[in-house]
């Protein structure tokens, strides 16, 4: 799927003033890229991710998916979108705490009808692709923070979407687990062609994405 933002801008009112997460972004990623989003805490980053993945809406400039105008739908066709097109992956994990890793992948499958033995396929088939076959049986708590990380990445995976975004999703990591994700997220981007954002204020990890976006104060820096 392409992504393309135009004179994107997005502020949030504090008080009796403005805040300028986003100033007019003009952005192009082309279905099938991997790409980095890097730049200091507070330069826009989480913003960008969110109003990409419809999470969060422009105050101004538009949101185009596949040469569609996103940005003015309903929050029902967005929730939609967000469904079918996006998966996404946070720093703090998110997994349901009291499910085994199996049960978390399984549980979006099944909200969206893939029920039964074939939906169960599906998500023992995706904790392999992250190399998670032999832990399917754990709960997140008897998990390292890198295995938590790679069932999420699994979970994103549910619904087939062609685009991937990740928000920090090594902050919580040491190198060598933070390697592993990335390698993961290298790996999805190369052997499925999934779109791959992602947001790191590490350098080093931005450094291994073949494209690397820098922001500053709301914008991109050239
Ligand atoms: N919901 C919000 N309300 C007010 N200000 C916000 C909100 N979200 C983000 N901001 C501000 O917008 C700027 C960019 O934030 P963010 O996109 O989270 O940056 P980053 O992810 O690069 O750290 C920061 O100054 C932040 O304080
Ligand atoms: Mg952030």
């Amino acid at each position: 799927m392409d992504i393309e933002l135009r004179e994107v801008s997005r502020r949030f009112r504090m008080g009796e003033t403005f805040v300028h997460a986003l100033s007019e972004i003009n952005l192009v990623i082309k279905g099938g890229e991997m790409m980095s989003v890097t730049g200091p805490s507070g330069s826009g980053k989480t913003t960008l991710l969110n109003i990409i993945g419809t999470l969060d809406r422009p105050t101004s400039g538009r949101l185009i998916l596949d040469g569609e105008n996103v940005t003015d739908l309903s929050e029902g066709r967005l929730s939609k979108i967000r469904l079918t097109r996006f998966g996404f992956i946070f720093q703090q994990f998110y997994l349901l705490p009291t499910l085994t890793a199996f049960q978390n992948v399984y549980l979006p499958i099944r909200e969206n009808g893939g029920y039964g033995p074939s939906g169960k396929k599906r998500a023992r088939e995706l904790l392999g692709i992250v190399g998670l076959s032999h832990r399917m049986k754990h709960l997140p708590s008897q998990l390292s923070g890198g295995e938590q990380q790679r069932v999420a990445i699994a979970r994103a995976l549910a619904n087939d979407p062609p685009t991937i975004l990740a928000d920090e999703p090594t902050g919580e990591l040491d190198s060598e687990n933070s390697k592993i994700i990335i390698d993961t997220l290298r790996d999805l981007n190369r052997d499925t062609g999934k779109t791959v954002i992602m947001v790191t204020h590490d350098p080093e990890i931005a450094r291994r994405s073949k494209r690397i976006v820098r922001m500053k104060d709301g914008k991109i820096l050239k």
